[in-house]
């Protein structure tokens, strides 16, 4: 039995057939509460790249059958010293040694482009939570990888939460955040706010727990932001936004943003939610995240969950999270090889 791995163009539908067949038995395999995103979706997402980053895709085949597929993300802006890598394999094509040929090519991509250290996310069985494969955590050691961050994924079930207990959490943010002005908009930034999305979007690395994951800040401007939300609306994503203004200034100083896919219409993304540190304590990030849940709601008929991500040290916006009724549901760690 010989595994050949080979690169493919996104543009090859035949292939990226292929990669959709495998992403999709993945998912359902290892985190069947997922959205699963249809062969439409799945193909503008590789064909329509984040700005700042390169891609390289390739299959696994085994008797000229697709077995497993790898993405490597290759930052262009920042960051351009690691490689952020995606390995899937088929749920029965496993344990033959896929995996090691796929991360074998991935770690030769890294390497031919002069990048020092690989980094990847695996699923993990939290105490009392819903239980993942083990497949995840042992082949990355396996590999040779440390874990550098614990974070949780926690899940909000729209169907169950008491608007009541909103209200009374709405009620109480705004008498902390008096003066500061709510303002809500989906799709493109007003061209207002939109320097100020990206002073706060390039913070978070900084300002978000990282354990020992070694990344520097995003470099993020204005162009960028525009050039996410071409890529957004290209892929079909409906993202809502909302941020509190300072009436000083008239600047955005807290900003969230989550986004629902044509796929799963049940489901929203969770994206960033940051307060410029010389603006905490106000409940700002409180503030405008119940709001944003309200908003995209409302446009949302369908909607019903919505998934994030925390460092499981991040007790500030957990405790948020947790008071809006978000509830853990698995980990994901983050793993990093130095090359
Ligand atoms: C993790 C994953 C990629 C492994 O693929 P695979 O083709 O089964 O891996 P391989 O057969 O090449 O295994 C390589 C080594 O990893 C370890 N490993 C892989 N799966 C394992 C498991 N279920 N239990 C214990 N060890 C495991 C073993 O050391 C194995 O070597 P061995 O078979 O000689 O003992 C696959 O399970 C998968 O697609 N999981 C979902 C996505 C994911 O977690 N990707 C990893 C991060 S990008």
């Amino acid at each position: 039995m010989s595994i050949v791995v080979a690169p493919f163009d996104t543009a090859d539908p035949a292939a990226v057939d292929e990669a959709h067949r495998i992403a999709t038995a993945a998912t359902v395999a290892d985190v069947p509460d997922f959205p699963v995103d249809e062969r439409e979706e799945f193909g503008v997402t590789l064909a329509h790249p984040m700005p700042g980053n390169v891609f390289v895709h390739a299959l696994a085949r085994i008797d000229g059958v697709a077995v497993g597929r790898v993405q490597v993300r290759l930052s262009q802006l920042d960051n351009t010293d690691l490689a952020s890598v995606t390995i899937e394999v088929h749920p029965e094509h496993r344990r033959r040694g896929v995996g090691r040929a796929l991360f074998a090519y991935a770690r030769r991509v890294a390497v031919d482009d002069g990048r020092k250290r690989l980094f990847w996310n695996a699923v993990a069985t939290l105490p009392g939570g819903a239980v993942r494969p083990e497949a995840g955590a042992a082949f990355s050691a396996a590999m040779g990888a440390k874990p550098a961050l614990a974070e949780v994924r926690r899940r909000l079930d729209t169907t169950r939460t008491s608007q009541v207990e909103l209200d009374d959490l709405l009620a109480d943010a705004r008498s902390r955040a008096a003066g500061y002005r709510v303002v809500g908009w989906h799709g493109r930034t007003p061209d207002e706010y939109v320097a100020d999305v990206a002073r706060l979007e390039s913070r978070i690395i900084s300002d978000a727990p990282m354990g020992d994951l070694e990344m520097e800040p995003e470099k993020i401007d204005t162009d960028r932001i525009r050039g996410i939300e071409v890529v957004l609306a290209a892929r079909g994503r409906r993202a809502y936004h909302h941020g509190a203004v300072d009436p000083a200034t008239g600047r955005l100083v807290a900003w969230t943003m989550l986004d629902v896919g044509a796929s799963a219409p049940w489901h929203a993304w969770q994206q960033t939610t940051i307060v410029d540190p010389d603006h905490r304590g106000h409940r700002l990030g409180l503030l405008v995240k119940i709001e944003n849940l309200r908003y995209a709601l409302a446009r949302e008929p369908r909607l019903t969950a919505i998934d994030t991500w925390n460092a499981a040290v991040n007790d500030y916006m957990i405790s948020i999270n947790e008071r809006m009724g978000f509830r853990a549901v698995d980990g994901w760690t983050d793993w990093q090889l130095v090359l």
